[in-house]
């Protein structure tokens, strides 16, 4: 059988300690060590990756690297945490299989450096997008911030993880991330307020106080000397290699990343900020008067700037630090604390505080790093917990780390060893027993409901009386002294009495990774894990959203008498939760060890390794997988995976699975010892083997893609060629019926042409023909209008030749009878001839005068002047009258054709005329304005409604006038109104009437000869009017005015004519006085036409513009 040598083969040392020959603790250390000095920290043990951690940067975990081990079989590189990493996130892509990835080892031995490599090399290989890299991104970054606030230096390791972490980070089929879940297990919150010597308080303290600006510093009242703070260690703060600033950026910068708002990190700084300045309240002893020690606050400024940073009133805080209120059955009682009592709540109000921000932090981290989607994931769990720790004072926090080591080490021997080796017998494989160390009875010794230490634990917190550590250290005396694991001075087992190395106070457990002392003191503390409700109401209160959320028990609305579960129940429980967790995924193992205790590189201590090799199990690891097999598959998935690898059982195999697998195992001749047929499994021996199964199908599916790629080429191309065809038939039946179109237009135009031609021929044959044809029949009628008209000609010339004889023949007769007549009746003619001839030229004058005159008449236009000239005096008198009857036959004509309206201005007209031609030079502008009358529409006027109630008669005129004033010559406007029984003047605004004459009471109308309007209504002397005087008015219309005043006159019965004086001075009587109004011509002033002026109390001068 030709196997394809892998790379396994060319290592330093061997590459999979299952290939270790002779196999033996010390071969298998030497291995290591080989391995390690050449700086090949990764070995397996089968599909399990032994890493060594190098304290030092080595070049494996490139982008280069990360190339080279993508989509590689396990077993192809050099042993790598890539592979793992690869391997589990192909299977989870490919397979379907949730993964998880268990990192075990202790404190320092690499195992958050070793879940980050994993992270960051799934992160590197799968999908890629805007949307992934942000998810990617998020879940990267949250290790950085819940590194800052949950690792410390310890004097195992500067970056000790201080709190267990198993993150799922969730795929979708594509394998692409969709988000994560952490989960968080018990913060060893007790670093708070205590570090042992050569240990730091948690990075973020240090990470803010020298990386923080300085305005930060003093937002959070803080003093970048950590000595000012008692919270702080001082011995060894500066670690070596660890920039405390550098990472309070990297961190703040996570935490942008991650999604943390602006106000939500300035409130978790305000917390840390807190926890220290809480470290710094002091208190002293104060003695009351019944004799009982009370504390005091030494310096309130530090508790005062807290209060602030939190928002919490002072004095509650500080009562809080004093009373304790104890509520039992309804009753509050209140007890004052001493100065120890009140350190301890203090301490206890600083642990609480931070450990709640810690389990806030993983909250809000993973609201941020959810998926978003609701489809099934698949899951690639991370465990990085803390690990098996021994110090030299161990206190609960080391047993509940030990504790959870010990079940992540159960589940490692319940997968790998116990599980498989009882596969091999279920199975039926022929299989010898391998001895190794079962650590359950020590996790029974633990977490045993019934006489667990943990449960002993629980029931002191809560049995009622005196309860001190002394007396849970008394009952585990009692209740494990038996238990093989469990050592103690003062317990059952005589054994311990005389062992010196067990002080009174403490207990021993041996743990699978070695003997560890633990010191009761504040086992029962811890586990109760109590704040004292006056300390969480007093955090409620705070006007801090963040702290008002850590401590919803502080709300008095909600208090619960119900004391909350343990810490060690908790632990307990959620441990349990994990273990379930892991067992339903796909295990890959990560076991780190720690090449010595100095941190340091290129230091392989032998010792120390050896240790970690022996509880670790590696051996046993090796020996199981030596003497089993490694590789396992169900028989139908089996040759399901491997059936084309032999034509019996390709492309179907018809019979049961596990004869398909026989006959594909015997058909690839594969050696008998390489394999063994288990009841529903193959098992392979080898990984050669199944590499060479593996690499067969990889060729067979390679042919089998190529024959796949063949067959669908082939398709495609006879697709695409029958396309082609029936594309090109289209095409060519389109191009031909194109071709055969314009061969048909072509031959259909030639035609035309020649038809065209031919026709074009026959008609001008034809045309030419008739043309002929016309020219002779024109020719023809030509001559015959000759011909006739010569005819014609010459009848004329004979018929006239024949009426000129014949006149002449009449002539001559009638010249003849008339020289006969004259000579008979000479005698007769002579005595009246002269008359005779007188009388016919006299009528014929006469006659020939009146047809002229008929064409040559005027028209009918009365103003039209024309008239024909005379032609012979004698007709003189004639011509006249005829004119003059023409005239007036013309002028009646036209009469008749007036209305009696027009008849009626016109007799107007003609009566104005009467009165003022060439009398008054206003008179000829006049004359060509027709009278109007009522220019004021005085009917329809709304605004004169109430003007032509008052008036009962007629308006015959109604015009503005401007009445003269006496006294200065102006004049007012007022509306003139005549009916046929008086005059009215009214105001023009308002309408209302000023004067009323009757027509009879008027005298006489004097006007001027000039151009102006001016005329003055006299009254007659004694009439009712006259009282008033005169009226001196001016208008526009006075030609109008008059005339119809006079014709009023004429037409009225009771009233005389009335008499119209046309002269340049007359008269006017003003009430009592007579003025005399002149008219001179002059220019007038202020460019007006007329102007009217007061000269002495006698005379108004009116100036009238030249007449031209
Ligand atoms: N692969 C590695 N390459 C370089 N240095 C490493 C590597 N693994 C671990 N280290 C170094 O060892 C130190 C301790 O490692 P790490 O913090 O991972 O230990 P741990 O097993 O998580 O310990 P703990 O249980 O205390 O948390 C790291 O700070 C780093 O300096
Ligand atoms: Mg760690």
């Amino acid at each position: 059988m030709e196997v394809k040598t892998s790379l396994l083969d060319n290592m330093i040392g061997v590459g999979d300690m299952v290939l270790l020959e002779p196999l033996s603790e010390d071969s298998f250390l030497e291995n290591l060590q080989k391995r390690f000095d050449h700086n090949e920290i990764y070995t397996y043990i089968g599909s399990v990756v032994i890493s060594m951690n190098p304290y030092r940067s080595l070049p494996i975990f490139t982008p280069d690297k990360v190339e080279e081990y993508r989509n590689r079989n396990f077993y192809e590189l050099s042993p790598h945490i890539y592979a793992l990493a690869d391997e589990a996130y192909r299977s989870l892509r490919d397979q379907d299989k949730d993964q998880c990835i268990l990192i075990t080892g202790e404190s320092g031995a690499g195992k958050t450096e070793a879940s980050k490599l994993v992270m960051s090399y799934v992160a590197a290989v799968c999908g890629k997008g805007q949307e992934v890299n942000k998810v990617k991104e998020q879940l990267l970054q949250s290790n950085p911030v819940l590194e800052a606030f949950g690792n410390a230096k310890t004097v195992r390791n500067d970056n000790s993880s201080r709190f267990g972490k198993y993150m799922d980070i969730e795929f979708d089929f594509k394998g692409d991330p969709l988000g994560g879940v952490i989960s968080n297990y018990l913060l060893e919150k007790s670093r708070v307020v205590k570090q042992p010597r050569g240990e730091r308080n948690f990075h973020v303290f240090y990470q803010l106080l020298s990386g923080a600006s300085d305005d930060t510093l003093r937002k959070l009242k803080l003093d970048r000397d950590f000595s000012k703070y008692n919270y702080l260690s001082l011995d060894s703060a500066a670690v070596n290699g660890l920039d405390d600033a550098a990472n309070f950026r990297t961190v703040r910068n996570a935490m942008q990343i991650v999604g943390f708002m602006e106000d939500e990190v300035q409130s978790v700084l305000e917390l840390v900020a807190a926890v220290l300045k809480l470290g710094n309240i002091e208190f002293k002893p104060e003695s009351r008067c019944n004799g009982t020690d009370e504390s005091r606050i030494k310096d309130k400024n530090d508790l005062k700037e807290m209060c602030e940073l939190l928002g919490i009133e002072q004095s509650v805080l500080e009562r809080a630090f004093s009373y304790r209120t104890v509520e039992a059955k309804m009753e509050k009682v209140s007890t004052t604390l001493n100065v120890a009592q009140a350190y301890y709540a203090r301490d206890a109000l600083a642990k609480n505080l931070y450990s709640r921000l810690f389990s806030w932090l993983v909250t809000r981290i993973n609201e941020s790093i959810k998926a978003q989607t609701k489809t099934r994931h698949k899951v690639m769990g991370v465990l990085d917990i803390y690990g098996f720790e021994i110090f030299e004072d161990n206190s609960f926090e080391q047993f509940i780390i030990n504790y959870c080591n010990e079940k992540l080490q159960q589940i490692f021997i319940e997968l790998t060893l116990r599980e498989e080796q009882e596969e091999y017998v279920r199975e039926g494989i022929e299989w010898t027993n391998i001895e190794y160390f079962n650590n359950a009875i020590i996790c029974d010794l633990i977490e045993n409901n019934q006489n667990g230490i943990l449960a002993m634990l629980d029931e002191e917190c809560l049995r009622p009386g005196t309860v001190t550590d002394e007396t849970f250290l008394d009952k585990l005396n009692t209740v494990c002294a038996e238990h093989q694991h469990f050592e103690s001075r003062l317990s059952k087992n005589s054994k311990f009495l005389t062992d010196h190395s067990l002080p009174h106070n403490c207990f021993r457990i041996q743990h699978y990774a070695g003997k560890v002392l633990y010191r009761v003191e504040g086992f029962v503390d811890k586990n109760n894990d109590l704040l004292y409700r006056d300390l969480s109401q007093a955090m409620y209160k705070a006007n801090h959203s963040l702290i008002k959320q850590l401590f919803p028990e502080g709300n008095p609305a909600k208090v619960n008498l119900k004391r909350p579960p343990t810490a060690g129940f908790q632990f307990r429980a959620s441990v349990g939760t994990l273990m379930k967790n892991l067992q339903t995924k796909n295990p890959n193992y990560i076991r780190c060890i720690k090449p010595n205790d100095k941190k340091a590189s290129h230091i392989f201590t032998d010792s120390l390794v050896r240790h970690q090799v022996r509880y670790l199990g590696l051996m046993e690891n090796v020996r199981v997988r030596r003497a089993g097999y490694a590789f396992r598959q169900a028989y139908e998935p089996c040759l399901e995976r491997y059936k084309m690898l032999c034509k019996r059982t390709w492309p179907h195999w018809r019979g049961p699975a596990r004869e398909g697998v026989e006959v594909l195992m015997t058909d690839l001749q594969v050696p008998a010892e390489e394999f063994s047929y288990g009841r529903s499994k193959i098992f392979i021996r080898n990984p050669r083997t199944l590499f060479f199964l593996e690499e067969r199908r990889r060729q067979c599916l390679e042919d089998l893609a190529t024959l796949i790629q063949k067959i669908y080429r082939g398709w495609k191309c006879r697709t695409q060629f029958l396309l082609l065809k029936k594309s090109q038939v289209t095409v060519a039946a389109w191009y031909r019926r194109y071709a055969q179109q314009k061969k048909y237009k072509r031959i259909k135009s030639a035609t035309t042409v020649v038809q065209s031609y031919t026709r074009g021929w026959q008609a001008r044959k034809l045309l030419r023909e008739l043309k002929y044809q016309k020219r002779c029949e024109e020719a023809v009628t030509t001559i015959a209008a000759f011909w006739h008209g010569t005819q014609a000609r010459r009848e004329l010339r004979r018929l006239k030749e024949e009426a000129r004889r014949k006149h002449a023949v009449a002539v001559i007769w009638a010249y003849w009878q008339g020289l006969k007549v004259r000579r008979e009746y000479r005698k007769f003619f002579r005595a009246n001839a002269g008359k005779k001839i007188y009388d016919f030229t006299i009528q014929r004058i006469i006659q020939k005068y009146f047809l002229n005159l008929k064409s040559t008449m005027p028209s009918m236009s009365p103003i039209d002047k024309n008239w024909p000239t005379r032609p012979y005096l004698f007709l003189d008198g004639v011509h006249t009258d005829l004119r003059r009857i023409f005239h007036l036959w013309r002028c009646k004509k036209y009469r008749s054709q007036f209305t009696e309206e027009k008849k009626a201005v016109y007799e107007e007209k003609l009566e104005a005329s009467e009165i003022f031609k060439d009398k008054k030079a206003l008179y000829p502008s006049s004359v060509s304005q027709p009278f109007k009358g009522d220019y004021l529409e005085i009917s329809k006027n709304p605004k004169y409604q109430k003007l032509n109630s008052a008036v009962d008669e007629k308006v015959l005129l109604a015009d503005v006038v401007n009445k003269i004033n006496r006294a200065n010559g102006k004049g007012t406007a007022r509306i003139f109104l005549l009916t046929k029984k008086s005059v009215v003047l009214a105001d023009q605004k308002t309408g209302q009437v000023k004067a009323s004459v009757p027509l009879p009471d008027l005298s006489s109308v004097s006007v001027s000869t000039q151009t102006d309007g001016f005329f003055a209504l006299r009254l007659k002397e004694g009439s009712a009017s006259a009282v008033k005087g005169d009226f001196l008015l001016s208008s526009e219309h006075l030609i109008e005015i008059i005339t119809k005043l006079h014709r009023v006159g004429a037409t009225t019965a009771d009233m005389e004519q009335l008499n119209v004086d046309i002269s340049d001075e007359f008269l006017v009587q003003f009430k009592q006085d007579k003025v005399c109004v002149k008219f001179i011509q002059g220019v007038p002033k202020n460019g007006n036409s007329v102007s009217c002026k007061r000269k002495n109390n006698r005379l108004l001068e009116v100036s009238v513009p030249t007449t031209p």
